[in-house]
């Protein structure tokens, strides 16, 4: 298939995955729900469960009752830390995927409260790969299959449930105070006011953080559930280090030269806010380039990968350089 058909697709598989797992507005907390369906509905990229999708497929891995609910997960993740960034308190931002931002909607406290929410509700969402499968699980009775059968079902069932708890544990590292929330956390110490200067060691380590942990994550979480070899987990998190840091350079890039239209949330936010970027560091031109670099190192890394990366390689390519 063509490479633009299959990013359609995935695309595709990517948003209906994250809308199937959207709570639903019932009477209480309606309002709450709302919010959290505003947010996520908003659109964006999916770039996160499309990584997941893909990797997990590149594996050979083809249960969506697994991986399904992992990669609405960590989009519910992302999304959390959108709304967050976007406070008064924090980014400052009135505008994110085309829409006003969650807290210019419903006010500050929903902000806070439906970015909780989402994160909290992510792990509920990801423990739903444990439930009951369609061809294995612990709770058949040994009347319906015989005892082969059921020895047979269980054993399946305890893989699942092992690659489910490794992914889990990804998840919620890469998510924590060791992954995307301490990144956010230093980085709102990266202002005008706060700090003198910031050099590209420590901006390297907040973006690493920020950023490149929810890039890593969706690529080791989708050959884990699918049961790749160690190894390849440890080469997709390294992939994900270059090409999640190259994401948050290319995000600069993007904030500096590009339109409030064009990107769907307010162009020049960096610039309002008094940080440091990659952009101040090297220039528009510059930091374009070092996204290009890297992601070329983590193409390279695809090599040993299962048709050498395939559509996941070109995708990542596509990334350095979108313009959005
Ligand atoms: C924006 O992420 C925040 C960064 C980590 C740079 P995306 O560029 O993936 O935003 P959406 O999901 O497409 O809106
Ligand atoms: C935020 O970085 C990364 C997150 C973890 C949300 P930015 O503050 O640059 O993201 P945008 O530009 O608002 O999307
Ligand atoms: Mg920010
Ligand atoms: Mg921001
Ligand atoms: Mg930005």
């Amino acid at each position: 298939m063509a490479f633009d058909d299959e990013l359609r697709k995935s695309q595709e598989q990517a948003e209906q995955t994250v809308e199937r797992y959207l709570p639903e507005i019932k009477a209480s907390p309606g309002r709450l729900a709302e919010t959290m369906r505003y947010s996520v509905l908003a659109g964006g990229k999916r770039v996160r469960p499309i990584l997941l999708l893909q990797s997990y497929a590149m594996y050979g891995g083809c249960d969506d009752t697994l991986a399904g609910p992992f990669a609405a997960a960590i989009e519910m993740i992302h999304t959390s830390s959108l709304i967050h960034d976007d406070l008064p308190d924090i980014d400052n931002d009135d505008w994110r995927r085309g829409r006003k931002t969650t807290h210019a909607v419903y006010g500050p406290a929903l902000g806070i409260l439906s970015g909780d929410a989402l994160l909290n509700y992510a792990y509920e969402t990801a423990m739903k790969a444990l439930d009951e499968p369609n061809d294995a699980g612990p709770q058949k009775s040994s009347d319906e299959h015989d005892d082969t059968d059921l020895q047979t079902g269980s054993d399946k069932y305890r893989e699942r449930t092992a690659r489910a708890a490794s992914a889990l544990r990804i998840l919620m590292q890469k998510t924590g105070m060791y992954g995307m929330l301490g990144g956010q956390s230093l980085d709102v110490e990266n202002e005008k006011n706060n700090v003198l200067s910031i050099d590209r060691d420590t901006l390297d380590f907040i973006y690493l953080h920020k950023t490149a942990a929810l890039i890593e994550a969706p690529l080791m979480i989708g050959a884990v559930l699918a049961g790749a070899p160690e190894t390849d987990v440890r080469t997709l998190e390294q992939v994900g280090r270059r090409a999640g840091l190259a994401f948050q350079i290319r995000d600069d890039v993007l904030d500096a030269t590009e339109t409030t239209e064009e990107i769907g949330k307010p162009a020049g936010s960096d610039e309002k806010n008094g940080k440091t970027t990659y952009v101040t560091l090297f220039g528009a031109d510059g930091a374009a380039a070092e996204a290009e670099r890297l992601t070329e190192e983590a193409s390279a890394m695809m090599d040993s990968l299962p048709a050498a990366g395939g559509f996941l390689r070109e995708y990542l390519i596509r990334l350095a350089s979108r313009r959005k």
